[in-house]
């Protein structure tokens, strides 16, 4: 039994089915289109990032060059998203990434890559889950008792994910439709707050553009400091090209989500053609979003005396502008709201796709006659997710969503080369640009950005890619269709 089996490509086609082709029962409905699937996109990329981060690093890291690293950011990302689109618009399935890695890497990446996502999607709604509740109370003056980070039982947290979770399992369409209308109210909201901030723009607030560099006396100690601090010895800096760069790996994590697009390559009807397009478009839209907020955050307020938790609305307050401050908080509600809704969406394909190569118990990935979801799997994680919200204080394990995040596109980026090579005749809709190179510019800028996280982050994760491991040895091993598959297919 080889943990290091592959998945033929034309079994991971022949399940996926044929665009255009409905299936037997127990495939996904194709209902999507190419905005549908932005919709999805930008519902669970633009959340909390934009609305927290932009403040906390133009003050701490990079001053109004802050807009520079939402750039750089956004390039790191492009980066890791042409290696998504090669793989999504050549081999459409729900696994994304863990699918790639099993038909390029073998079985045990391609678990530990499942496992990784799960943490990815599931932590990453639990956090937003308790972030939506803290507004919500904030917004309508309700009790912290309930809704607060304090709470014991976080009651907003609990009814938000159950509610969602219910959308993600009657079907795709429904999904799709809460996720567009929530879209449409947060991007609006971005948009009029850079037209309505644009008025109030000081030339002077964007001199110095780059503040020069100085040595900062950090804080932070022990397993909370970066890898790179603790392994590379290098020093924490503030403003100058260096703060740029921290900036850069810190708002990162504002453009992360956007490769959830990838998991729904069963359900989009033209999938070749509309998954690129799909990561592209969510890119595109979040980047320019990202870079107008924070051009017009930094040109209102010199970014000395920006708010580090609420950067926007209290700039509009600085000008004299309070009452948007409502409209920042319903923006960040409903933006909350749709990450966590995609995030179930996501999780749910994931789970489909490991349970139908047998790493997961085949119940786990039923999906429903007539509402075409897998059902069971989403429910699970909802009723999981709803208990880890309402009962955890999650805040400080966001980190771990990021380096789960960044380890995926780590993978996806080296299997795009890894599969031109086994695969050079497989048919590629859409092909990354000077391949090798930008493939693995793209493993190693991720690389980088992993290394800014801390030595706590790291390890709580590798615990959780060793837990993984042990389910793997368990049950996945021993269970897989790749074991049936054996020697015959195995490539
Ligand atoms: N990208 C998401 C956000 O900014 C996670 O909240």
């Amino acid at each position: 039994m080889s943990m290091m089996r592959t998945k033929p490509i034309e079994v991971v086609l022949a399940q996926s089915g044929d665009p255009g082709d409905e299936g037997p029962a127990g495939r996904l409905r194709r209902r999507l289109g190419p905005l549908d699937l932005m919709g999805f996109g930008i519902g669970i990329v633009i959340g909390t990032g934009i609305f927290t981060l932009t403040g906390i690093e133009a003050r701490d890291h990079a001053g109004p060059a802050v807009i520079v690293a939402f750039a750089l950011a956004g390039v790191a990302s492009l980066l890791a998203a042409l290696c998504y689109a090669e793989l999504a618009s050549s081999v459409p399935t729900a696994g994304s990434a863990y699918t790639y890695a099993y038909a390029t890497m073998g079985e045990i990446v391609a678990w530990i890559i499942g496992w990784d996502l799960v943490l990815e999607f599931a932590l990453g709604a639990a956090v937003v889950a308790r972030g939506w509740s803290g507004y919500l109370a904030q917004l309508f003056h309700l009790p912290g008792a309930f809704f607060g980070e304090g709470s014991t039982v976080n009651l907003g947290a609990i009814v938000i994910v159950l509610l969602l979770g219910a959308v993600a399992t009657v079907g795709i369409r429904q999904s799709s439709r809460v996720t567009n209308v929530l879209v449409v109210v947060k991007v609006a909201i971005c948009l009029f707050v850079v037209v309505a901030g644009a008025f109030f723009i000081r030339a002077a607030n964007l001199t110095p553009f780059v503040p020069p560099a100085r040595p900062v006396t950090d804080d932070t100690a022990g397993l909370a400091r970066p890898l790179s601090q603790v392994v590379f010895g290098l020093d924490p800096s503030a403003f100058g090209v260096a703060g740029v760069l921290t900036a850069a790996a810190v708002v990162f994590f504002a453009y992360t989500g956007f490769e959830a697009v990838a998991n729904l390559g069963e359900e989009t009807r033209r999938p070749r053609r509309d998954l690129p397009l799909g990561l592209f478009g969510t890119l595109g839209v979040s980047a320019l979003l990202y870079i107008a907020v924070s051009f017009v955050v930094v040109g209102m307020v010199d970014y000395r005396q920006i708010d580090r938790g609420a950067p926007i609305a209290s700039a509009f307050d600085a000008v004299g502008a309070g009452w948007a401050s409502a409209l920042v908080s319903i923006a960040a509600v409903a933006g909350l709201t749709s990450v966590i809704l995609v995030d179930i969406v996501a999780i749910g394909r994931i789970g489909f796709a490991m349970s139908r190569d047998r790493l997961l118990p085949p119940p786990v990935g039923a999906v429903h006659p007539r509402w075409g979801t897998p059902y069971r799997t989403t429910l699970a994680v909802t009723v999981g997710i709803a208990a880890l919200a309402g009962f955890v204080p999650l805040s400080s394990l966001a980190n771990l969503v990021s380096i789960g995040t960044l380890f995926a596109f780590v993978v996806v980026s080296v299997a795009v080369p890894v599969l031109r090579r086994t695969r050079p005749r497989l048919s590629r809709p859409f092909r990354v640009p000077l391949s090798p190179v930008l493939p693995l510019v793209s493993a190693l800028a991720c690389l980088y950005l992993m290394t800014n996280l801390s030595v706590e982050t790291w390890l709580r994760f590798l615990a959780w890619l060793a837990i993984g491991l042990v389910v793997y040895l368990g049950y996945g091993r021993r269970h897989s269709r790749g074991a049936e598959r054996e020697p015959a297919e195995v490539s």
